[in-house]
């Protein structure tokens, strides 16, 4: 087949990839000419473990075409994903601006053969019937069906996640756009969901917010261990035991980030609240959040004496450059407005951090050059590097041996028997 992705983030251009290495011919739109010239080059922009690999390869044998204009691509495609990004606006409703725009644009650029118009992007129910209606108004003889694809996959393993989904997920009102989309995903492993448009649109909010809800029922615990004297890795991994409840997605930490669960917690809620209906559960979920992180600053403040400050860690999960409503980035301002000196490391996420902070924190080149002489060592993100981090090494550069663990990625008996000052999340 030949189709068109519109947007060329971490959804758009893993989908795209993957597409392509199933021998579709895929064009990716974007607006910025020297972004799409480093893709053509080979570079994925964003930090994603193999995509470069798979970008160079599909870029060689012609099966993936970087481009700004509209013209030929949606000509061409029998499909076309919108799959750009939707922000939260103040409000915490979902921006739609760039969805809406995009339909216009295609809308003006469609063929006389039927296409399908497919959202990827995660959009509040409605959404893709408006992006309908904008495409008709634009062009009344367009012989177009709307459909509703979510994608599931998570940074740090988009490619694998998209390549083995769980399931695939394909929402329409038209029966010929569903049979279309069950054909481009057919060497795709996985189960097949068809439904209407809307349970399409609800599926992706649902799916994100009950993870979310998991992760703050996991910190709701662990605030009640640390008053208690019980251990949250314990309490969970016994719970966890239960089929019923598993422990995937249970981690009590400080809280969860990224560009996905804080905007689509907050958008669900949104959307509940215009339509009357009692959301206090998703109002909770995002407010334990808040206080996981808050909950972790105070334990900081309370115990560090001196002014320095290292912190391990800035993405706001292992394996990803993404910094967008990361722990560390709370957290850095905070510390900044009190007066600490920050230096910091992360296998990955360093010029992001560097753009945001500038010159307000020291960025180290390695994990030991940063917690050199410091008062107290913080780590929030989990990366592998860490996890096997030489810690008779960190002890002996540490000003003071404090280590603040907001991931619980260290054995708390262990660290003590080391002489380390140990505050985990939730832990006895
Ligand atoms: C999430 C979903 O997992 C994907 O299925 C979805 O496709 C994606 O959002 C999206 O909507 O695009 P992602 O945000 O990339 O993926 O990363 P996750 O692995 O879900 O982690 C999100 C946050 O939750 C991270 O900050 C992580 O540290 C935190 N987390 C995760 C916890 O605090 N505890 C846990 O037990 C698990």
């Amino acid at each position: 087949m030949t189709i068109t992705v519109i947007g060329h983030g971490y959804v758009g251009l893993v989908s795209a990839s993957v597409f392509a290495e199933l021998g579709n011919k895929v064009w990716v739109i974007g607006h910025t000419p020297e972004k799409l010239e480093r893709l053509r080059n080979g570079d994925p922009i964003i930090y994603e473990p193999k995509l470069a690999d798979v970008l160079k390869k599909n870029n060689e044998a012609g099966r993936l075409i970087f481009t700004d204009k509209y013209d030929q691509a949606i000509k061409e495609s029998s499909i076309v994903f919108i799959a750009v990004g939707t922000p939260p606006a103040a409000d915490g409703s979902a921006d739609l601006s760039v969805v809406y725009e995009v339909a216009k644009k295609i809308g003006e650029n469609l063929g006389d053969q039927f296409t399908v118009v497919a959202g990827k992007s995660t959009v509040p129910v409605g959404t893709n019937l408006e992006v309908e209606r904008i495409m008709k108004q634009a062009n009344p003889e367009a012989n177009v069906a709307v459909a509703s694809c979510p994608e599931f996959l998570r940074e740090g393993s988009a490619l694998q996640d998209t390549r083995v989904p769980d399931r695939v997920v394909i929402g329409s009102n038209s029966k010929e756009a569903i049979d279309q989309l069950l054909e481009l995903h057919k060497d795709l492993p996985g189960k097949r969901v068809t439904t209407n448009l809307a349970s399409s649109e609800m599926i992706k909010y649902a799916s994100n917010s009950i993870l979310a809800t998991k992760i703050s029922f996991a910190n709701l615990i662990s605030f009640y261990c640390e008053k208690t004297g019980a251990d949250v890795e314990e309490v969970l991994e016994a719970v966890g035991m239960d089929k019923r409840i598993g422990r995937t997605f249970m981690y009590a930490g400080i809280g969860y980030g990224g560009s996905c669960f804080p905007k689509d917690v907050q958008a669900l809620a949104d959307t509940g609240k215009k339509i009357d209906i009692n959301t206090g559960l998703l109002d909770t979920v995002e407010s334990i959040n808040q206080h996981a992180r808050a909950n972790f600053l105070d334990h900081i403040l309370e115990k560090v004496s001196g002014k320095n400050i290292a912190i391990l860690g800035l993405a706001f999960k292992p394996d990803t450059d993404d910094i967008r409503f990361a722990p560390s980035v709370y957290l850095i301002e905070q510390l900044l407005e009190k007066g600490y000196n920050i230096k910091a490391y992360d296998p990955a996420a360093m010029d992001n951090i560097k753009g945001k902070f500038g010159d307000k924190i020291t960025l180290t080149q390695t994990a030991l050059e940063t917690v050199k002489d410091a008062d107290a060592l913080l780590i929030l993100t989990e990366w592998g590097e860490f996890v096997n981090i030489d810690l008779s090494k960190v002890k002996s550069l540490l000003k003071t041996p404090l280590l603040f663990d907001g991931r619980n990625i260290f054995d708390p008996k262990k660290m003590k028997d080391m002489g380390f000052t140990y505050v985990g999340v939730g832990r006895a």
